[in-house]
């Protein structure tokens, strides 16, 4: 049995505040469970649902040295549909209502937490062969490994997988602060190490260190080599290519299926799709406030409000969009530019344009039951999980062709009568108002062909499944190093 350790700072259903909680909370499921006990370690964050708290375990608690003090670190385990979960439990770190809040704060939270997982290990009786991390907040893990830890006979065949979900954040501050929370010294503080542009960089300590990198998507495996996409760091990507790698994420099927949905109101297959899939159309313009219509073209956006997403191409044509007939219907948090230009349009446009400023779980089901279609214009997107969503439910995505939108969205071709979307090629905005205009021509003009673009976008198949094996495959490779 190989065992193998995923460390992440979010996971369904604990906490998620996007596509990371869904890859990590996911696919531990789907690897054979004949050939690797996969496990998960995360924060034991106060705002979990005592739901999950109540039922957690206690394994062990231990004291650590970290930054000169005696800090508490207590172990909590809790299995959940078949996986075994590992909580570290430090009150001073993981109070607030959120993962993340203080940009320093967090820095700190998740060097210790690099630290503890590592801790961890000898006492919980469960030492993994491989660990796989995920993201900024644990890149300080494959640099510890080898590291203080390297010395050590019990850490010493333990290998590193660090996952890049978004190059964008990393994990930088000062040298001095990082080398004061990651308690490394100065010989890890050079250009090919943990430095970078005169800061430290924990992520980078993760991509220098760690024995694999993967990435969410092949397209942007080719994207983060350049300057364009690299967040500064497209020449370690070059410098590392052979031992870079593109897995695209997969979809929850369980949970992503509109035949079994129970947050939806009419559930609808491949089969019956035609007729049954406009009922959460109506039932969601009647509950939003919209005028009811089931013949008026929805689109729908559920997403981050950051700039990652696109969302100044729709600021610019806004106006535009909004005197064709179709409904927008937006949920999401973020920035408060695009916040406030949302509900503007919301407040100007009532029957057309509903701006959900809020995270709502049940309410983005909906809205990917409920929509004709889904934009996603985003300026770089490492996979994207909710355009998957949208295929799964006959949605048709409305895509920019970057990263993982662009593996993942067939554009429709007219001619040879393929294609599961729509997208468009450079950041700009009225690039996407053609295609948006276009695929309105195809969904009022010729039905027929827009009902084949949303059963093939039903049929492609994003499960784990083929994702799942490539990631046994790499570790199966690692093994025998
Ligand atoms: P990212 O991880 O960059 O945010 P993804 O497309 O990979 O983008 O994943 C986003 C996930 O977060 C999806 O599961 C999406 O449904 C969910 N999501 C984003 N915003 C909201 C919101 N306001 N309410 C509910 N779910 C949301
Ligand atoms: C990041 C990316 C998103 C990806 C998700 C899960 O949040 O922005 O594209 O789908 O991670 O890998």
């Amino acid at each position: 049995m190989k065992k193998i350790l995923f460390a992440a700072s979010e996971c369904v259903p604990f906490v998620k505040t996007g596509g990371l909680a869904d890859v990590v909370g996911s696919l531990p499921a789907y690897y054979n469970k004949d050939e690797f006990d996969v496990r998960v370690i995360l924060p034991k964050y106060t705002f979990i649902s005592e739901k999950y708290t109540g039922q957690m375990e206690s394994v062990t608690h231990f004291y650590m040295k970290y930054m000169e003090r005696d800090c508490y670190v207590g172990i909590m385990t809790l299995t959940y549909e078949g996986i075994q979960y590992y909580f570290i439990d430090n009150e001073d770190y993981y109070s607030g209502n959120a993962p993340y809040t203080d940009a320093y704060y967090d820095l700190e939270k998740f060097a210790f937490f690099s630290n503890a997982v590592l801790s961890a290990f000898p006492v919980i009786g469960f030492k993994p062969d491989i660990i796989h991390c995920h993201d900024w907040q644990t890149g300080l893990i494959p640099v510890y490994l080898k590291d203080h830890y390297a010395g050590d006979e019990f850490y010493r065949d333990i290998k590193s997988v660090m996952t890049i979900h978004n190059l964008k954040f990393q994990g930088v501050w000062s040298i001095d602060a990082i080398k004061k929370l990651s308690m490394l010294s100065d010989y890890y503080f050079t250009y090919d190490k943990l430095e970078a542009y005169g800061n430290g960089n924990m992520l980078k300590g993760g991509l220098v260190y760690a024995d694999r990198v993967t990435t969410v998507s092949k397209t942007y495996v080719e994207e983060i080599k350049t300057p364009e996409y690299g967040e500064g760091l497209h020449g370690l990507m070059q410098a590392r290519s052979n031992d870079l790698i593109g897995i695209v994420n997969g979809l929850d099927y369980r949970v992503y299926d509109p035949e079994n949905d129970e947050l939806i109101p009419q559930t609808y297959g491949v089969e019956n799709f035609r007729k049954l899939k406009k009922n959460n159309k109506t039932a969601l313009q009647g509950k939003l406030g919209l005028k009811v219509d089931p013949k008026v073209m929805m689109i729908g956006i559920v997403s981050r409000l950051t700039d990652q997403k696109g969302f100044d191409l729709i600021n610019a044509v806004m106006e535009d969009l909004c005197g064709d007939n179709i409904q927008l219907v937006i949920l999401g948090t973020g920035e408060k530019r695009y916040e406030d230009m949302f509900s503007y349009y919301a407040a100007k446009f009532p029957e057309k344009v509903s701006a959900n400023i809020l995270y709502a779980e049940s309410l983005s089901h909906e809205i990917y039951a409920a929509c004709d279609a889904f934009l996603m214009p985003s300026r770089f997107e490492p996979c994207g999980l909710s355009q998957l969503m949208s295929l799964r439910y006959g949605t048709v995505p409305i895509v920019r062709e970057t990263g993982g939108l662009n593996d993942t969205v067939e554009p429709y071709n007219e001619y040879t009568h393929t294609g599961t979307g729509f997208s468009f090629e450079h950041y700009n905005a009225h690039d996407m108002l053609h295609v948006i205009r276009y695929a309105e021509s195809v969904f009022y003009d010729k039905k027929r062909e827009w009902n084949r673009i949303a059963e093939r976008a039903m049929q492609a198949d994003f499960s784990w499944n083929r994702s799942a094996r490539e990631y046994e495959e790499l570790y199966l490779e690692m093994l025998e190093e």
